[in-house]
């Protein structure tokens, strides 16, 4: 294989601006974690915008299986997921409690040949951003022009993404948290509740960032962040290396 064909199978040559996003399989999409009301909410909200049905859960929880959350079934766990057929309906995943986890549930169902959706609530506006497969954004984000969010990245309600800011894949950035201008997260990057990242700076892969922290300083990788200004407070699992997702074809 040349290098030229290794570069076009790289997933950042699948991200795209996001007036250029596709519907998922068969306009249909389905959840994984049966845990989050807000998802009900926005559940509502997109339908009407875009005319995609949401159609229930998979959760690995057996107690969840065959009821109702938040007026969608549950289907039942991974196992009930791999008999499904990969081109009645795409993948949102919902999981944020941390990006290891996050990541390795997309990776498990992109390697099963399951094709990830977004989410995003259509009051955003996406003028100038650039996206990658499988993003969840909730209402009240604000993104601004020349954003770049990859494979798997989730941001939660009012935080803000300011210019030419560049999320790594399966990033999650938590409620009310504010990344300036011209920062760079690496793949895996937790941000915390309400935390702070200066502009320009650049966070390792799996940097942790905790609750209400003012990152004023470059961390390297898998860097536990916490207080104001914030320092050094650990490191975090060497448990997953964070690769590159390849979630298909846009
Ligand atoms: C910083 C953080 C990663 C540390 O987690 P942890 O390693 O499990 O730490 P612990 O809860 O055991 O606390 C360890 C110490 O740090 C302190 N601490 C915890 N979080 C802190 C924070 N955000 N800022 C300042 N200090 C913090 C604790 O008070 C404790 O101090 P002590 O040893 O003097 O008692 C975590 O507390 C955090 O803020 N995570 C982000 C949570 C979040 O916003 N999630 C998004 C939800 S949508």
């Amino acid at each position: 294989m040349t290098s030229v064909a290794q570069h076009e199978l790289r997933p950042e040559a699948a991200w795209r601006p996001a007036s250029h996003r596709q519907a998922p399989p068969g306009g249909k999409v389905a959840f994984i974690g049966a845990n989050n009301p807000e998802t009900a909410r926005m559940v509502r909200d997109v339908q009407s915008a875009t005319g995609v049905e949401f159609i229930g859960y998979f959760d690995n929880d057996p107690n969840k299986k065959g009821r109702t959350f938040c007026g969608l079934p549950v289907f039942g766990g991974f196992d009930d997921l791999l008999r499904c057929d990969r081109a009645a309906f795409g993948l949102v995943n919902l999981i944020t409690r941390d990006t290891s986890t996050r990541h390795q549930t997309t990776r498990f169902f992109a390697d099963n040949g399951f094709s990830a959706a977004d989410f995003i609530h259509p009051s955003i506006n996406l003028d100038g951003v650039t996206l990658g497969r499988g993003v969840y954004l909730q209402e009240g984000v604000i993104v601004q022009g020349g954003v770049v969010l990859g494979d798997n990245v989730c941001v939660n309600s009012g935080a803000t993404i300011s210019h030419e800011t560049s999320l790594g894949t399966s990033c999650f950035v938590a409620p009310g948290a504010t990344l300036a201008g011209l920062v760079t997260l690496a793949a895996g990057v937790l941000i915390g509740a309400g935390a702070v990242v200066l502009p320009r700076l650049s966070l390792g892969i799996g940097t942790i960032v905790g609750a209400g922290a003012v990152i004023t300083k470059d961390t390297t990788e898998r860097s536990i962040m916490a207080g104001v200004p914030a320092t050094a407070k650990g490191k975090a699992p060497d448990d997953e290396a964070f690769l590159p997702l390849f979630l298909g074809k846009t």
